[in-house]
């Protein structure tokens, strides 16, 4: 397995996207910005990495990360967050931000594991406005609210 920039078609990885977005409509108004990481096993795209740069000097955002289900588990998700942060540094990044679900338990673990830290929640981020289907369910908890986690580059 090794991880490097993808230049492709981005629609290609669209599958990828979908599994760490609910909203089809707010994956086409992210899915063409700022850099992909892909890792690849045999040729063969098996996660993925977007990062965005913000607007705001030196903060980039981890948009969009996946590890295909069957791959999960095995280290790429960690492996992909550590590329992705050594790719911010190198773009002269001092912080890296992420959002997810505040139901998704395991995203919460996963990115706390990965050294980052929650700073702020955004109420009623996911319904049927901002493009999630209307009474979703992550592990059995409503899908409203969102959790944005921060991450200093310069620490390790
Ligand atoms: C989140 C995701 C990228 C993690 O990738 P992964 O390759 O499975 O994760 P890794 O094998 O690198 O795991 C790293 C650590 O996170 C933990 N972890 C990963 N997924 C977890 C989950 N769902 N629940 C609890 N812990 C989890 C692992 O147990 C491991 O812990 P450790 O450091 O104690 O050993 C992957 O599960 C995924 O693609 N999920 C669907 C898409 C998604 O939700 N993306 C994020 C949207 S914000």
């Amino acid at each position: 397995m090794h991880i490097e920039r993808y230049d492709g078609d981005r629609d290609a990885l669209r599958p990828l996207f979908a599994l760490a977005d609910d909203s089809s409509m707010q994956i086409s108004s992210y899915i063409a910005q700022g850099e992909v990481l892909v890792a690849r096993d045999g040729g063969r795209v098996v996660g993925h990495a977007q990062i965005i740069e913000t607007g705001d000097g030196g903060v980039f955002e981890l948009k969009s990360l996946a590890v295909r289900p069957a791959r999960q588990s095995e280290g790429l998700g960690r492996a992909l967050v550590a590329a992705a942060i050594t790719r911010c540094r190198e773009c002269g990044g001092r912080r890296l931000i992420v959002s997810t679900a505040s139901a998704d338990i395991g995203n919460l673990r996963f990115y706390q594991r990965q050294g980052f830290r929650m700073y702020r929640i955004v109420r009623d981020a996911f319904g049927p406005s901002t493009g999630y289907p209307e009474g979703l369910l992550v592990n059995g908890i409503p899908l409203c609210d969102q959790v944005v986690f921060e991450r200093d580059l310069g620490a390790d």
